[in-house]
């Protein structure tokens, strides 16, 4: 069943479909602009089979009668359509508020081609401008992962969610660690990653091919990197 989205997410879901075609491998994303493009995939006639970066994704995929396969039936994906919470210039991103960053990351990795769908919100002038940066972390680290977060300077906050830890499709934990604006954010994520039990970071650098952005005005813009 189609989900509610405002309009401007769902006329962005909409263009993004000009990216897909028959017989297309595609990833399907996590949050709301990319349930507006599964949507509007399923309201297509374009038969493609998609990796879902999420169990929410996944079961909205099935629940629109896409095609779903895992990364085994397909190691490499044509296009990736996912949301992002923050765009810098370069196209680098910050992802993760809605928790799957780890699988989003795999998937866009493990694709030819990384599309980002976003509301003009969220364009910065630099990454960590909203003031959070997800990390994602296994249980059994997390004293240990904590010191060495808050040691960079971080701020980080384990995620809750019902009045309990949050814990990720994954089986993990998830630090929200509080950060002003970064200046070097490729030195950030391999400093993070570094952190033994860190799986993973929401920094995404160097990895979107395209970013989609649904302007205030109702236009839409296609950024790329340069
Ligand atoms: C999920 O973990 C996130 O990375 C989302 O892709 C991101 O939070 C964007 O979500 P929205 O489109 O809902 O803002």
């Amino acid at each position: 069943m189609e989900q509610n989205e405002p309009d401007h997410l769902a006329a962005l879901g909409h263009y993004a479909l000009r990216f897909a075609k028959p017989g297309d491998v595609v990833g399907l994303g996590t949050g709301r602009a990319a349930t507006a493009f599964i949507n509007a995939l399923g309201a297509s006639l374009i038969q493609v089979r998609g990796i879902p970066t999420s169990r929410a994704s996944e079961e909205l995929g099935r629940s629109l009668g896409i095609e779903l396969a895992s990364l085994a039936d397909a190691p490499k994906i044509d296009t990736d359509f996912d949301g992002a919470d923050e765009v810098d210039p370069r196209l680098n991103l910050i992802k993760g508020y809605g928790g799957a960053l780890v699988r989003e990351k795999i998937v866009a990795a493990a694709s030819r081609r990384f599309i980002v769908l976003v509301g003009e919100e969220k364009l910065v002038k630099r990454l960590g401008a909203r003031g959070s940066l997800p990390v994602e972390v296994v249980p059994f680290a997390l004293p240990l992962a904590t010191r060495r977060v808050a040691a960079l300077g971080l701020k980080p906050k384990v995620r809750q969610k019902d009045g309990a830890d949050f814990i990720s499709d994954n089986g993990n934990l998830i630090l929200d660690c509080g950060v002003k604006e970064i200046r070097n954010p490729a030195r950030l994520d391999r400093e993070l990653r570094e952190i033994p039990g860190v799986v993973g970071t929401g920094l995404f650098i160097g990895m979107a091919s395209m970013v989609l952005v649904a302007r205030n005005n109702g236009k839409i813009d296609v950024l790329r990197p340069h």
